[in-house]
């Protein structure tokens, strides 16, 4: 199905780039403007210029490959995803969309020649948000949509991007340098993370929604307390209050049906000692739907929940939504094309919503965008169990390369 030898080394270049950033726990856990980061880029811009592309990094710390255009050089089509993961993250998360598209650039140069229009792969910076409570940094300064203020926000260390951008070299006031004005088209090629594909035996996934994503941190106050000498009566306790809301939001949210889905994948209880009653609890719900009427009433019952229960607990609780991103069609173009490679193809896909949120879904605002996504063995993602076996890349692959040659070729 494939021609060029560099397919061959897709697989090699997954495990390479899965030991930069290893964690403890097995995993990967590769953050923007970090040491792994850097030493993930040169890794990959080697690589590129391995498949003969023109490499560059720009003013946010994003790396490009480029294979230029014989006629309309000016306008890009543009693959590629992000390089960074989540805390203890897998291999694929990313790094696939980013290794496939260097293979498959070659491919198009080997099997066609140059197309018309440009063709460049991309290693977005800071998708995951997983550093800095920000997430798509790098495709947010690609739309120009990135700001200043937005740079003053910290990691865990209290360094700021804007630090961090100026400790690999790179200048914070530059950023609106990086935004772009020649893309014609966003491909991601990205692992389903769920287990749709597998389940209902496709080979492949045509996204034609991105999920709307809402993220938001409740603040539940209470009061400290001794927790040897104060009666359960009378408490005002935060800890449970806290659990009560997760647990009662998980059971409306079961209650409403696939997809929908929320989780509280963090929690923190001050002053946080094991013999105090907790004075405040401050938890993270992640929730999503990709009808957008859905995701408004999921965000009314979640805030009811959680004075309902602050009320009848006697303790105070604040809700501060602090990303959304509404549901995101993919466009229609791009769909039809990626479905026109897997017929020529013989292969079989299935139109999907993505229950992840995907740069795709910034770029889409800007510029013609589709995502193409591989099964996932058991759907297990952001996790270091994830896994596709190369059998099941290779199909995606070649609609990757026929659609990229398709997309710059017209
Ligand atoms: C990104 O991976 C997300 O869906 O949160
Ligand atoms: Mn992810
Ligand atoms: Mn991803």
């Amino acid at each position: 199905m494939l021609k060029t030898p560099l397919a061959r080394r897709l697989p090699v270049w997954i495990e390479e780039l899965g030991q930069i950033g290893r964690t403890e726990a097995d995993g990967l856990w590769r953050t923007p403007y970090t040491p792994e980061d850097t030493q993930a880029q040169d890794a990959v811009a080697g690589w590129m210029r391995d498949a003969g592309l023109q490499v560059r990094r720009d003013a946010v710390g994003n790396l490009f490959g480029r294979l230029p255009g014989t006629t309309r050089p000016d306008e890009v089509i543009l693959t590629g995803s992000h390089l960074d993961t989540v805390r203890n993250g897998g291999k694929y998360d990313g790094g696939l969309g980013i290794l496939a598209g260097i293979v498959m650039l070659a491919e198009v140069l080997e099997t066609s020649g140059r197309p018309a229009r440009s063709l460049e792969v991309v290693a977005l910076v800071g998708e995951e948000g997983s550093r800095f409570p920000l997430a798509f940094i790098g495709s947010k300064a690609i739309t120009g949509e990135l700001s200043p203020e937005e740079l003053e926000i910290r990691d865990a260390e209290g360094i700021s991007i804007a630090q961090a951008m100026r400790g690999v070299g790179l200048d914070p006031s530059r950023i609106q340098e990086a935004r772009r004005s020649d893309l014609r088209g966003f491909l991601e090629f990205h692992i389903e993370q769920g287990r749709i594909l597998q389940d209902q035996g496709y080979p492949l996934g045509i996204v034609h929604t991105i999920t709307g994503i809402k993220q938001a941190r409740v603040l539940v106050d209470g009061r400290p307390d001794h927790a040897g000498t104060t009666p359960m009566t009378s408490r005002r306790d935060a800890m449970l209050g806290a659990a009560e809301m997760v647990l009662r939001i998980a059971e409306q949210i079961t209650a409403l049906g696939h997809p929908a889905v929320a989780t509280t994948g963090r929690l923190q209880a001050r002053p946080g000692g094991v013999n105090v009653v907790a004075e405040q609890v401050e938890f993270t719900v992640d929730f999503r739907h990709p009808d957008p009427a859905v995701l408004e009433r999921m965000a009314a019952m979640i805030r009811g929940t959680c004075d309902e229960v602050a009320h009848r607990r006697g303790l105070g609780a604040t809700l501060h939504v602090f990303l959304e991103h509404p549901p995101v069609p993919m466009s229609p173009e791009v769909q039809a094309a990626l479905q026109a490679s897997a017929e020529e193809l013989g292969l079989k896909t299935l139109s999907m919503a993505s229950g992840a949120g995907h740069d795709a879904m910034v770029l889409a605002g800007r510029v013609p965008v589709g995502m193409l996504f591989v099964p996932s063995r058991e759907g297990r993602s952001h996790c270091p169990d994830e896994f596709t076996p190369e059998g099941e890349i290779v199909p995606g692959l070649a609609v990757l390369a026929r659609t990229l040659h398709r997309l710059a070729t017209v």
